[in-house]
Parts: structure tokens; sequence; C-alpha cells
């Protein structure tokens, strides 16, 4: 189901709500579920349909909301040029938040996208259906609808008493004991012609438990003068899941993952232990990688077929790519990795660390702005810092480059097909020569040739029977 794309399309997005239930002093918009806060998830749901107009009506702490809303185009989920922000100075209902909209679209024609700012799990795909739907039946109003076993706190939907056609929502404090029991709700988005709604939100009274104009009163006044109204039903409640109360939020952020695991296991990504594993919405993990338990995968990460992830492991916008093992207990960001390389068990790959094919950091290895050519190794007890290592290049066990003065870093270049000794500290900016080979245990200070043995040793000396004699003292 396509939208037409000749029907131009506004957006207006309600978050002026105090949010009372949160306990919180922020705008319920601005927390974050995943790496976005919730306003910011919406306006990255909303701008996929290329909205002409996007309104947000913000109001408590307005301020924090608008610059969150900001925040998040530079972030690259969507751009500012179409958004305005309209401001409710008093909260007197959803219906009255969306007349406040109405000044910045006086220009517009067309059809006018409604929702609530706190259901952050909307999708554009939905979005989408419920435009392609309205616009198809040519309808006044639509309206997302969904079903709940418990209904409570959601608006219900009446239809006419031959089910086949709505006719008005009932809020949840308007309710009678026969209404409180529909399980058909109210998302709190719909899509509605704006020549319909400049004239039903005039329309709206307060004449209700909680003395507000109410925005679901429009299906009502719809209904009465005979326009047309098209509920669509969702199929996936958690898309519309509203954020009231702390409690809501936990449940929302829980769902957002929780859906993230369940399209990738649809797509073939194989979890040991779904449950365990953390992944934002933004990472990609292609079909075949396997994941173990305890993850979490941040970020913009990009994983690519054929990666393994033992398991307990933070990784934050890294590429990982094909065939390569990543063993138990890694933390890495900003980091690329190329294919078949082995990373772990216990490595810290910090800002920075490119490591090329077939590279392989093992355990206890830190690094930090690091260039590993293909076929690299540092497998043991090391920290690579500032430093570029050459292909092939073989890097022993606790080799340090000291990158650091006390004032300021300075960089270590590894030829291609080094060998770095065991116990070396390479003192930088020092550089050693392709195909060089440094004696364990020495301290680099100088430039080292291509091909040449370079080593600081104490000569080793010794004393016969020392300790045997020492022994036979201490009998006495
Ligand atoms: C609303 C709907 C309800 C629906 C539910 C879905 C109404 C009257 N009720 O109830 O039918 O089932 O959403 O989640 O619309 N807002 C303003 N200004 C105001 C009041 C609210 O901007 O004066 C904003 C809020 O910030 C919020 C949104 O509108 O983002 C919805 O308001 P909220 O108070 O959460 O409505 P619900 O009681 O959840
Ligand atoms: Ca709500």
């Amino acid at each position: 189901m396509g939208m037409n794309e000749n029907c131009p399309l506004a957006v207006i997005i309600l978050a002026a709500g105090l949010g009372k239930r949160m306990k919180s002093d922020l705008p319920k918009v601005i927390h974050t579920v995943g790496n976005r806060t919730v306003i910011q998830r919406i306006l990255t749901a909303t701008s996929v349909l290329k909205p002409k107009l996007q309104v947000v009506v913000i109001g408590h702490k307005g301020a924090l909301t608008e610059e969150s809303a900001r925040a998040g185009s530079s972030h690259g989920h969507y751009s500012l040029e179409t958004i305005r922000f309209a401001t409710q100075s008093e909260q007197r209902g959803t219906g009255h938040a969306t007349q406040m909209a109405l000044p910045e679209l006086t220009q517009f024609n067309g059809t006018v996208l409604i929702l609530p700012g706190d259901a952050p799990l909307i999708s554009s795909e939905t979005l989408s259906a419920l435009i392609a739907k309205h616009q198809a039946t040519k309808a006044s109003v639509s309206l997302l609808t969904f079903t709940l076993p418990d209904p409570r706190g959601y608006g219900r939907i009446i239809r006419t008493e031959d089910k086949s056609a709505v006719s008005g929502i009932v809020e949840e404090k308007d309710t009678n004991t026969e209404t409180a029991k529909i399980n058909e709700l109210n998302s709190g988005i719909y899509a509605v012609e704006i020549d319909f709604l400049r004239e039903a939100l005039p329309k709206i009274q307060t004449s209700n438990a909680q003395g507000e104009y109410y925005l679901t009163d429009i299906i009502e006044i719809a209904a009465q003068a005979k326009k047309a109204i098209t509920p669509v039903l969702l199929s996936d409640n958690r898309e519309v899941l509203g954020i009231n109360t702390k409690r809501d939020l936990h449940m929302v952020r829980e769902a957002a993952y929780q859906r993230k695991v369940e399209a990738l296991i649809e797509s073939g990504v194989d979890f040991i232990d779904p449950r365990s594993a953390y992944i934002e919405e933004e990472v990609t993990i292609a079909t075949g990688a396997k994941i173990g338990p305890n993850v979490q995968i941040l970020g913009r990460s990009t994983i690519a077929s054929g990666v393994v992830i033992e398991g307990t492991a933070w990784i934050k916008d890294c590429s990982i790519g094909e065939g390569t093992h990543i063993k138990l207990g890694v933390r890495m960001e900003d980091s690329s990795i190329g294919k078949d390389a082995v990373v772990g068990p216990f490595a810290n790959l910090r800002p920075g660390t490119k490591l090329g094919d077939e590279v392989k950091i093992g355990n206890f290895v830190e690094t930090k702005k690091a260039t590993f050519d293909s076929g690299a190794k540092a497998s043991h007890l090391s920290y690579i810092g500032d430093a570029t290592v050459g292909k092939d290049a073989n890097i022993g066990a606790g080799t340090i480059t000291c990158n650091y003065d006390g004032y300021n870093k300075f960089q270590t270049t590894i030829g291609a097909g080094a060998f770095i000794g065991s116990n070396t500290a390479l003192v930088a900016p020092v550089e050693i020569g392709a195909g060089a080979t440094v004696g364990a245990g020495s301290t680099i200070t100088k430039k080292v040739s291509a091909d040449a043995l370079a080593f600081t040793r104490a000569p080793q000396q010794e004393k016969a029977g020392w300790s045997k004699s020492k022994r036979e003292k201490s009998k006495k």
C-alpha cells in the first residue's frame, strides 16, 4: 500500500503535556528510549513520510523539548527544514493543543497526521499504511486502533449498533460500566483532512470528567456530520504503547529492544540467548552472524555475516567484517575490524582502532588510535596506542607503546613484518623499520632500521654456586 504522492501531508505532534504521572521535572518527550529521546524517535518516523510541514506543540518546559528535537537533526535522523514549534502555554487538552498548531498550517491543504508525543515506538510503515488507507477510503478522519486484554488507560472506541462503523471515543474517566469493558482502543494517532479539522476543532466542548478539550471528540463530530471515518487496526500493539509513568517508560524501552532482536532473529541472525542481547535499533547485523549471551551492540554498529560474538561484549559504533571472531569479554568503541580477524578474550579496543583482515588481538590487549594492517598480531598483554602496525608484524607479550610523556602524545610506527620481542617498551615518537627485530625486554628510544636487530639489555651475569651457598648458610 503506497501513499498518494500528489496528496500533501502535514504532521502535528502533541508534546505540550505536563506528564504529571511521570514524577519527573523533565518533559516526558525528552526521556530516552535506546539512543534517542522520545521526540527524536517520533520525528524520525514521521520524517520518512516526507511531510511538507511538521508542527511540534510544546508547553511545559518547552525549550527543553525544542532543544532535544533540534539536536536529533544533527545526528542525521531528520532535517529541521520542515519542522516548526507552536506553544500551548496552558494544557487544556489534546483538542486545544491541536488548535495551537493550526496557525502554522494556514497555507496548507491536504492530510494532517496527528500523533501524541508520548508513543515513541510508532513506525513509519504503520503511519504510511494509515495515511494510504485514509486516502484510499476518502475519509475525513481515520484513526489507528488496537486491542488489549486490559484496556485501562486508553480511550475506548464506540461503534454503531451493528459494529460496522465508529461513532465516537470515550475516555477512561468518562466510561460507564458498559463502555469501560470495551477493548478496542484509541492509539491517539489520526489522519485528518485539514478542512474537516479546521471545522471540527472549534466545536469541541469541555463537558467531560477532566474539563478538557478532547481531540477524541472529532470522531463523534464527524459521525454526526455523516463524514467518513476509517478505523485502521494495528497489528503490533507495542508500536502505540504510550509513556504515562516511569513504569511505562521501562516497558517501552524493553519493547524497543525486544522488537529489534525479534526482527534480527527473523532475518536469520543466531542468538544463543535473545533475552540477554541488547541491540540498539540502528545496528545492522547480517544474516548468519552468531551472538552469544550478554552482548550489547550500540549506536551505528554494523556486523557482517559469519561474525561470531562469543558473549559478554560491549560494542559501540563499530564495524566488524565477515568471518571475524570476537571472543569472550571484549569492549570496543568507534573501531573497525576487517575480515577473519580474531579479537579477545578480554580485549579493549578504544576509539580509533582500525584492524585489517586476519589481524589477531589477544587477551589483555588495549588499543587506541591504532591501525593494524592485515595479518598483524598482538596476542597477549599489550598497550598499543597512537600507533601504526604494518602487515604481518608480530607484537610480543607485554609490549607497551609509551605514547605519553605526561604532556603530549607521540606516534609509534612499526613496519611490515617487524617482530617486537616480549616486554618491550617503545618510547614514542619512534619508528621500527619493516622486517626489523627488537630483542625481548628492550626499551627502544631510537629509530630501528629495516631488517636490523635492536636490543637494549644489561649483559647477563652468573655467580656459580651462589644459591647453594646461601641455602647452606641459612640452615645453620
Ligand atoms: C490520549 C487520548 C486517548 C488515547 C491515548 C493514547 C485524548 C483526550 N485521549 O489519552 O483516547 O487512548 O492518548 O495514548 O486525546 N498534550 C498536549 N497538551 C494538552 C494535553 C496533552 O500537548 O493539553 C499531549 C501530551 O503531551 C501527550 C499527548 O498530548 O503527548 C497525549 O496526552 P495524554 O495526556 O498522554 O493523553 P492520554 O490520557 O494518554
Ligand atoms: Ca498518553
